[in-house]
């Protein structure tokens, strides 16, 4: 890794899981061990991303933290792949394949990190169902140029926890999977630094359908006994 900031584009950060990939992320700036960078919200709009931006780094404000040496910027999807080294898609699985259709050039030789659940509801509860490929992960490589590093990671992390950046009272495993053991490598180190997680290696892209079906469970789970924001613990 050189000594610049790395660039990392969170497609979809204005969601959910996205808003504490974020802050998670630009917080790595104040660590001294963090992975320095510099963190771009996509968007379909552009001034949604910029909202969002402006939204998280008033939020590390008022939590007391020194924005001085955070880089938070808005940009339409597209734009933020482009000057991106490593781009997070925070995006439901419904919807992540056309926009890899259209962002599909501007990912050569970039790593793409995927949470991506696909997951359908019943009733109340949620059914893990993977495409034809086997898994997100697996749809995803697919669709990107074979120069595209794809990792899987953070699927079974919950976002309240994420975006929780002042308490960090449980660290929860989470597991990533790659088929590119550099990638797999720096993925690992920026979710070490994220404060509320132990990186597990989950060993070739492959075995990533097993890592987001457990994410249905964990929600179920959640729903059936009256608990909250479940994560896994296995090591
Ligand atoms: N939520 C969790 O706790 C959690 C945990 C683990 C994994 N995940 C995975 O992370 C991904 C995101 O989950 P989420 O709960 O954060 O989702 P979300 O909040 O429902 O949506 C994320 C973003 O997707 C964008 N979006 C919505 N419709 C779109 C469309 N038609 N085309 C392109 N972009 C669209 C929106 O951004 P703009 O409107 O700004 O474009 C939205 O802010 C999913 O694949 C999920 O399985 C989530």
């Amino acid at each position: 890794m050189n000594s610049e900031k790395l660039k990392i584009a969170v497609l979809g950060g204005t969601g959910n899981i996205g808003e504490g990939m974020v802050l998670r992320l630009a917080l790595q700036n104040l660590m001294p061990e963090g992975v320095k960078n510099e963190v771009i919200i996509g968007s379909r709009s552009k001034e949604t991303a910029n909202e969002a931006a402006k939204k998280a780094l008033s939020e590390l404000e008022n939590c007391g933290f020194d924005i001085s040496r955070i880089t938070i910027t808005g940009s339409t999807n597209l734009e933020a792949v482009l000057v991106a080294e490593i781009i997070v898609l925070t995006i439901s699985f419904d919807y992540v394949l056309p926009l890899l259709d259209e962002i599909r050039r501007a990912l050569e030789g970039k790593i793409v990190i995927t949470p991506v659940v696909p997951m359908v509801k019943e009733g109340n509860l949620f059914l893990y169902k993977p495409p034809s490929e086997g898994s997100a992960a697996l749809a995803i490589q697919k669709r990107v140029p074979d120069s595209t590093k794809v990792v899987a990671a953070f699927h079974n992390v919950s976002s309240a926890k994420l975006k929780d950046i002042v308490k960090c009272e449980s660290i929860y495993d989470a597991l990533v999977c790659s088929d590119d053991a550099e990638a797999k490598k720096l993925i690992m180190e920026l979710t070490r630094n994220m404060g509320c997680l132990k990186p597990l290696d989950g060993g070739p892209l492959k075995l990533a359908s097993t890592i987001e079906s457990l994410t249905p469970l964990l929600i179920n789970i959640a729903k059936l006994n009256g608990l909250k924001n479940l994560g896994i613990n296995i090591s």
